[in-house]
């Protein structure tokens, strides 16, 4: 294959370096284009065919099927790993030796306290405030109580920063819904693992002894593994376009909460449940649902349907889908929902509509499920997705910087007016 792409414009050629990425992706490198050209872009809504940067984390072949972190199949980190590990493979390259995976957890356990001034930003939020935009609100607020920004030539700063908020956003996640349900607020147990201690922070109650069920800690270890990177999605991109301008890593964080949020996004996972909720309630005819996410002029999406990338299969919903029947067999939970869920994939994974626009059930569809099966309440499902996929944005705001990539800062195509003077008021 050449190594250069051409392009003519009026007549005039401009030759582009092509680079081959390591599972041989082809990209046309256009960085020198307004340069060489006295001012031509490129336009691209959505980025659909834009690399936004080089990245070594995460290879997606959204043709394939295939999501590896580190060259780690999915399937593989999801049976035999556990969540630190993959979050510490994700941040720094390799997976950890004992030694380090050891000290990894230990450093993010003498983290995990968060300053009791904290409380009282929590304090001003009413009990209805959706609890993603008091993630993202206090995560902004961890800066102040961490001024200095992170040196990220120090790789022990850069360390210590990165468990501190792996530290500190499960103890804000779970404050988040203890004040929703006006309960008091709880800072854990450092004698158990991370994903045991989270729901320990979620669901300890005053007047009872906790107790921990391994069914639903394996489930939400390998819940948060299969969310933990997925390349340059929207909250991702965020992450690193925030970071682009040298702005913490807290701070960054927070913006990607936000991102996340969105029913088109992260936000999906409570979208489909409500979805499903609703379908129930209408007497679960899925077909007339399937018919509305068809028509053009009604609004209605099939949430939980549809991917970007993917347009084969999204891997981390087959994994899902098999988890939640497990673990809905293992808690002995008959969820009706499951059954329409079911039913709903079944109908359109058949239907002319989503076949030929490559629709299939993504990493959404069955997770609210499982969600709700461990007894996590629906608007607490995307701060879940947030939880893991933390990692991710760590170590793509680790690389951002590493790299010293340029602040983020796109062109625009202006259609607005040309210039003309300006109206008087009584004249307007
Ligand atoms: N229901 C009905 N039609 C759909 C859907 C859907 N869920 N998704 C896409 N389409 C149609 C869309 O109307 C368009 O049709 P046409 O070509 O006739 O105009 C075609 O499929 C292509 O859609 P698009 O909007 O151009 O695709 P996109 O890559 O911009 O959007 C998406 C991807 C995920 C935003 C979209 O599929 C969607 O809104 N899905 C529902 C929300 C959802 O489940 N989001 C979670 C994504 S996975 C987790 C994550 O990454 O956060």
């Amino acid at each position: 294959m050449s190594k250069t792409a051409i392009l003519e414009v009026d007549g005039k050629r401009y030759e582009f370096p092509i680079l081959i990425g390591s599972e041989n992706e082809v990209s046309i490198d256009i960085s020198k284009l307004r340069t060489i050209t006295g001012g031509i872009t490129t336009i691209d809504p959505g980025f659909k065919n834009t690399s936004s940067c080089q990245s070594a984390i995460t290879f997606l072949d959204g043709e394939k099927g295939i999501l590896r972190y580190r060259g780690y199949a999915i399937e593989e980190l999801a049976e035999k790993a556990d969540f630190l590990e993959v979050a510490y493979l994700l941040i720094f390259g390799e997976l950890p030796t004992k030694e380090q995976n050891k000290k990894f957890h230990r450093d993010i356990q003498k983290q995990s306290l968060v300053d009791t001034d904290v409380q009282k930003i929590l304090d001003g939020f009413p009990k209805t405030a959706h609890p993603m935009g008091v993630v993202s609100a206090l995560t902004s607020a961890l800066t102040a109580f961490n001024p200095k920004s992170v040196n990220v030539d120090s790789e022990e700063a850069m360390y210590n920063a990165v468990v501190k908020i792996l530290a500190k956003l499960p103890v804000l996640a779970a404050w988040a819904y203890r004040k929703e349900e006006g309960l008091p607020l709880e800072y854990g147990d450092n004698s158990l693992g991370y994903v045991e201690n989270f729901l320990k922070m979620m669901f300890d109650l005053p007047n009872e002894v906790y107790k921990s069920n391994p069914v639903i800690v394996n489930a939400l270890d390998k819940l948060l593994i299969l969310h933990a990177d997925h390349e340059q999605n929207c909250s991702t991109s965020t992450v690193r376009i925030a970071g682009s301008s040298h702005a913490g890593l807290f701070a960054s964080i927070s913006a990607g909460i936000s991102a996340l949020w969105g029913p088109l996004h992260g936000g999906a996972n409570q979208a489909v449940i409500e979805m499903l909720e609703d379908i129930k309630a209408d007497g679960g005819d899925f077909q007339k649902y399937i018919e509305k996410a068809k028509d053009k002029n009604d609004p209605f999406r099939l949430m939980g349907f549809g991917h970007r990338v993917y347009k084969n299969f999204d891997p981390r919903a087959k994994i899902i889908k098999v988890a939640a029947d497990e673990v809905l067999a293992d808690l002995g939970i008959d969820d009706p929902v499951l059954d329409i869920a079911r039913g709903l994939a079944e109908v359109a994974l058949s239907d002319e509509y989503f076949k030929s626009r490559n629709l299939y059930p993504n990493v959404d569809f069955y997770s609210g499920i499982i969600y709700r099966a461990l007894g996590i309440p629906v608007p607490m499902f995307t701060v879940m997705f947030a939880l893991g996929r933390l990692p991710g944005w760590i170590a793509q705001w680790r690389e951002m910087r590493l790299n010293k990539e340029p602040i983020g800062r796109p062109r625009q195509l202006y259609v607005g007016a040309t210039e003309r003077a300006f109206v008087a008021e009584n004249k307007r």
